[in-house]
């Protein structure tokens, strides 16, 4: 089965490929650059981006696998949740190609879509028949070998859904088959990594400049609170976190002045998220018993989560799996990966007059 996906959820204008589980191109147009200027995304703008890059990014796709529109046999697009008039523009156009072309519509779950990424992981793999495998380029790396989801090696997990929106924990019972055990009560991790990195004069989005930054930095120079870190709910929050280092600064002017503080500062907040996301997620894996651990989501690019979850997933004995660094931030690929999934589970297409679903919550 051969699906083009779309995704315009928020900043980024994404189009991919997928086949049999491969994924046979996958573009991603940043919109970082633009919204950077506002410290933030600006919907409106993002719209607009969507829709002068949204066909090219499509062709581009579309060239890189080899494919013609001729030979898919669906489309899929991110349906919700994300900015309206960002997932409006992906959408529709997924809807109208599926008309015209007569295939199935797959309308997905952005974070349904996360949720799975960890499985789909770069393997060389030879293509069958001596079929041309031209699609190895993700973010416009040349990575040398495929992305493959393999659902064989499934098994149940509790999932930590991590980006600039979201910060929540699932537990997959079997593919397919999920249940949100909690999520934010107010500001996302991401989001707590942008906000306080603007608040110490870093450029949006913050997180992987914090990341980097915390490399030189001490990160026991600063105490910043855990929030809800013994809490026995598998809820977040951060905005305590965010003003606390907002206060924090206020009484130390001048400190982001020394860029040995400035990298401590960065240290010692990011010490702080990480340690409530690991803590949290191993808690809740022990609790439900499962035996696997995966993250995914934009935050999960993070060095230092990822090195703390391996360290904790190694120590309690659960197998990890993260999702590829590409494929954390937003991208169509995973929405490809699920849809033909959906389609192969006979889940009914979407309808083509189906509406977007801007706040459609992971259940
Ligand atoms: O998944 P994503 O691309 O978009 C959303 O769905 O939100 O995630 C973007 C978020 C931003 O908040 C960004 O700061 C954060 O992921 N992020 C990071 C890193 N790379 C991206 N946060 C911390 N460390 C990183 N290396
Ligand atoms: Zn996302």
């Amino acid at each position: 089965m051969t699906l083009l996906a779309l995704e315009t959820s928020c900043d980024e204008t994404s189009a991919a490929v997928v086949r049999d589980g491969r994924i046979l191109s996958s573009a991603v147009s940043s919109q970082i650059k633009l919204h950077a200027e506002y410290g933030g995304v600006v919907p409106e703008l993002a719209a607009r981006e969507h829709l002068r890059n949204l066909i090219p990014v499509a062709q581009t796709a579309l060239r890189d696998a080899d494919v013609q529109t001729g030979q898919l046999d669906a489309v899929a697009a991110t349906q919700g949740p994300g900015l309206p008039l960002a997932l409006l523009v992906g959408c529709k156009v997924a809807q109208a190609i599926a008309f015209t072309l007569r295939k199935p519509f797959v309308g997905i779950n952005h974070h349904e879509a996360h949720l799975y990424s960890p499985w789909i992981s770069q393997q060389p793999l030879s293509p069958p028949n001596g079929e041309r495998v031209v699609g190895d380029r993700v973010r416009g790396e040349n990575v040398g070998g495929i992305f493959f989801a393999d659902f064989t090696a499934f098994q149940p997990n509790v999932s930590l859904i991590v980006s600039g929106g979201h910060t929540m924990l699932v537990k997959v019972e079997s593919e397919l088959k999920h249940r949100v055990l909690g999520s934010t009560v107010d500001d996302a991790a991401g989001e707590c990594f942008d906000k306080t990195g603007k608040l110490m004069g870093l450029p949006y989005p913050a997180g992987p400049e914090i990341d980097r930054l915390a490399e030189q930095g001490n990160p026991k120079a600063y105490d910043f609170p855990r929030p809800l870190l013994n809490d026995p709910g598998d809820d977040f929050s951060f905005s305590g976190l965010k003003t606390s280092v907002r206060y924090f600064l206020r009484d130390h002017p001048g400190i982001l002045d020394d860029t040995q503080w400035l990298r401590d500062m960065c240290a010692s907040i990011q010490a702080a998220i990480v340690e409530v996301l690991v803590k949290k997620t191993i808690r809740a894996a022990k609790r439900n018993h499962v035996r696997c651990v995966t993250a995914s989501g934009g935050v999960t690019c993070n060095r230092t989560l990822r090195r703390e979850l391996a360290r904790a997933c190694e120590r309690e004995g659960f197998e990890l799996r993260l999702a590829e660094k590409s494929l954390c931030t937003d991208n169509a690929a995973m929405i490809g990966i699920l849809a033909e999934r959906k389609l192969l589970a006979n889940i009914a297409p979407t309808s083509l007059d189906e509406e977007i679903n801007p706040g459609w919550v992971l259940a």
